[in-house]
């Protein structure tokens, strides 16, 4: 185990740099498309579906084909026309029928994009209309879902609900959310011996497009290598939707005998593939005059497109995260994936957590208003306890609350009380700027919650000059992962972490490997590395003990040099003594996730090895009348346990809070009537700019916070959990549009809180207060 003690900070906990940092802004750093183009490459474009529901009537390519060109429709596919990640029946082309507008109908292949698109523009696709579902609303109605839905319980809802001295009700919409990764999807497949493929993809899950291509091509795995050094970026967009590119360029590499690049323009990435999905949350809520949350009954129902994809299991995620901190004492949860004739929306960092966190938050803060309180206090009151009061909807003990702990140094650094007493006066003294102020927390469960993807492989050599060649089945997508791998086998050696070379994960090193995802990358491939280097130190300090005749308990590794007593070798003088003496200087390692399971059949169970913490504080400034704000201070405390990388994991806090502010606040989608998504270039889609940072950011790792299980030197996951610190930001922009009112009414906002939707909320609750209503009517 890594047992953590007093390690020097030298490599492990130290703030080095990401090891492609300077190549990435230098534009040193080769990503897929950068790779040098083999001879006689051809470009593949893809003709998607103008109609979200359609029954395709006849394809005509006879105008498309000519020398150099190849079409690729679903008839082409000599496997089977599948990429489904866990159900199956999810198309590579569409056959027979088309199900949004967007969807992949023919491929081509030919010298240039642009020979390739002007070719298959010419073909003639022949479609009957079929009736489309566009919203959750009416494919919720309709029981139109693309898997059963599920219910997790603890306790009796409809008692606790009926005993509640007060309930309220209501609905909360949340958007969605594009992945906008810099680098879009791609692939090359590059045709070898005797019909095998190797695959170069932008992906996050290199097994899972090694296996669709091998399916789709009807050959067996091992026929199929699939490569990636680097992303520029994933955001979960990578984590299945790859499999699609990928499989249609190697069956028209297959067709040509010749190489294929596939690689998306920004407006053909954001109309094929699936991003976060929106939700509808409605709920009843039971609670006393102290604002206790007593029972709740919340139904989550999330667009899942118009196939599963990983849309169970991201319902599964927003469920398992609609507790976020409280305890609740009777409480139910539904979940229900709806069939829509839109993208298939897949993961997306904090894979629903998210969705269903920002609606429990929601939930408490209506309980806080209703009653005229400070949301914060009733958030505290309702915290899950250290001891007691912490048992989760799917019978989970929480055995490593911090929340308390994290929320008090928050609230004190962050001058919460001072500052709200501040902001009444200024709303008091302001007629139209009005400012809002929030804290909520977040707690983050760590580990799939399908219980055998918690595994990891990893593959170490070390060469008799001493460098070491690092290779596991995680991928790296600017998140870091690859430098922290480094520095845990850096150290396990006691090298130096420039001794290591990092290289692309590839099928072929480490097979059978999970997506890099769920956070998860270091926790499995950094215990996997370090048992790989575990076992080729073992072997080294018994030759060495053998070679100096000591106890193999005797014998250091030490800053570059292995020793005992006065006996001493470089690492690099070592390893060529021990190669001429025929040791093994190479090893593979495993790691599985200890003490997880889960039964889906009766919601119960530990799907989550520990779970991860952290809170944040907003203040934003409302223009009442026009709905244009800005968040002037943020100030996150954000929970890494031991951080392995202090320097990369502030970066992950970061970029993961501000691309949290940007689901929440500008990045808006938009479909109309015919289902054609309206919003697909950074022209009519707001992501976050440098501008959208809050000008007082204050960002801090959460100290002293090893994590209580045994993780990689007790560090904590910390890729999608800061997304969620965010929730700050739309609850101060609440909290101001309710100060627009005096806080007569209890406010609604709908997520992305665009300058629109804020002006709404405003609006409607001017009309609300002008009634004569009591407080409570919230949302019924
Ligand atoms: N950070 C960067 N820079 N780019 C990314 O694509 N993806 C996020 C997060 N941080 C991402 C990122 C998502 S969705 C996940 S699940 C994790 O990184 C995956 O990497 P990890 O498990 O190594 O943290
Ligand atoms: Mo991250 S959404 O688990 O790829």
């Amino acid at each position: 185990m890594a047992d953590d003690g007093d390690r020097p900070a030298r490599i492990i906990h130290a703030a080095l740099p990401h090891d492609s940092a300077r190549k990435h802004v230098s534009g040193e750093a080769i990503y897929t498309d950068d790779l040098p183009e083999p001879p006689g490459l051809l470009h593949a474009w893809i003709l998607t579906s103008p109609r979200a529901h359609a029954r395709i009537v006849s394809i005509d390519t006879s105008q498309v084909d000519g020398p150099g060109v190849f079409v690729m429709t679903a008839a082409d596919i000599p496997g089977r026309n599948d990429v489904g990640p866990i159900h199956g029946g999810e198309p590579v082309l569409a056959h027979g029928i088309v199900e949004y507008v967007g969807q992949p109908v023919l491929a081509v292949a030919a010298a240039s994009i642009r020979a390739a698109r002007e070719a298959a523009e010419r073909a003639v696709v022949v479609y009957e209309n079929l009736p489309p579902m566009l919203s959750i609303e009416e494919a919720w109605q309709k029981e139109s879902y693309v898997s059963p839905p599920h219910t997790m319980a603890r306790g009796d809802v409809n008692a606790g609900l009926a005993r509640a001295p007060h309930r309220l009700s209501g609905e909360l919409r949340i958007g969605g959310q594009d992945h906008f990764y810099l680098e879009g999807q791609v692939a090359m497949a590059l045709p070898q011996e005797d019909g095998d493929m190797l695959v170069l993809s932008s992906t996050q899950h290199p097994t899972e497009v090694q296996k669709m291509v091998a399916q789709v091509l009807g050959r067996p795995m091992n026929a199929v290598t699939v490569e990636v050094r680097r992303m520029g970026g994933g955001f979960g967009g990578k984590e299945t939707q790859p499999a699609i590119f990928a499989a249609i360029a190697a069956v028209l590499a297959t067709k040509a005998r010749r190489p294929v690049k596939l690689r998306l323009d920004r407006d053909d990435d954001m109309m094929i593939t699936g991003k976060r999905h929106d939700f509808l949350a409605r709920y009843e809520a039971g609670y006393d005059d102290e604002g206790r949350l007593l029972a709740l009954d919340m139904a989550l129902a999330a667009r899942a497109g118009h196939v599963a994809d990983l849309s169970p299991a991201i319902v599964d995620r927003a469920m398992f995260h609609a507790d976020n901190c409280y305890h609740i004492e009777d409480v139910r949860i539904s979940g229900f994936a709806c069939k829509t004739n839109t993208q298939s929306n897949t993961a997306f960092r904090g894979f629903g957590g998210p969705q269903g966190m920002l609606a429990i938050e929601n939930v408490i803060d209506e309980i806080a208003r209703s009653l005229g309180k400070d949301p914060l206090a009733v958030r505290k009151l309702n915290f899950y306890g250290t001891d007691t009061r912490n048992v989760t909807p799917y019978h989970q003990t929480v055995e490593d609350n911090i929340v308390h702990d994290i929320v008090a140094e928050l609230e004190q650094s962050a001058e919460y009380a001072k500052r709200r007493v501040e902001i009444e006066a200024f709303n008091r003294a302001s007629p139209i700027l009005k400012k809002g102020l929030a804290l909520t927390p977040v707690k983050f469960g760590i580990s799939f919650t399908a219980t055998h993807y918690n595994q990891a492989g990893a593959l170490v050599h070390v060469y008799t000059d001493g460098s070491v060649h690092l290779n596991h089945g995680g991928t790296e997508m600017g998140q870091g992962l690859f430098t922290k791998v480094a520095q845990i086998v850096a150290d396990e050696f006691q090298i130096d972490y420039s001794q290591v070379k990092i290289t692309a994960t590839s099928t072929g090193k480490v097979p059978n490997t999970s997506a890099t995802a769920a956070s998860s990358g270091t926790d499995l491939n950094g215990m996997a590395a370090l048992a790989a280097a575990r076992t080729i130190r073992q072997r080294l300090a018994e030759f060495a003990a053998g070679h100096w005749r000591v106890p193999v308990d005797a014998v250091r590794f030490s800053q570059g040099r292995v020793s005992a007593g006065a006996e001493s070798l470089s690492f690099a003088e070592l390893a060529e003594l021990a190669y001429k003496a025929r040791i093994q200087l190479s090893a593979t390692g495993f790691y599985r996730t200890p003490k997880v399971h889960y039964d889906r059949a009766t919601a119960r169970g530990r799907p989550f090895y520990y779970f991860a913490y952290g809170a944040a504080v907003a203040e934003a400034i409302v223009d009442t009348l026009t709905g244009e704000y800005r968040c002037l201070r943020a100030d996150l405390l954000h929970d890494a346990g031991k951080s392995i990388n202090p320097a990369i994991d502030m970066g992950q806090i970061e970029g993961g809070f501000i691309q949290g502010v940007g689901w929440l606040t500008t990045e808006e989608l938009w479909w109309d009537h015919d289902g054609r998504l309206r919003t697909h270039a950074p022209s009519t889609y707001k992501i976050p700019v440098a501008r959208d940072l809050p000008p007082d950011f204050r960002v801090r790792i959460l100290e002293r916070a090893a994590n209580r299980e045994e993780t990689i030197h007790r560090s904590k996951a910390v890729g999608e959990p800061p997304l969620m610190l965010a929730n700050a930001v739309w609850f101060a922009l609440k909290d101001a549009v309710g100060a627009a009112v005096d806080h007569r009414v209890v406010p609604r906002l709908c997520a992305p809180a665009t300058p629109e939707a804020v002006l709404m909320a405003i609006e409607d609750a001017k009309r609300r207060a002008a009634q004569p209503l009591p407080l409570a009517a919230s949302g019924e």
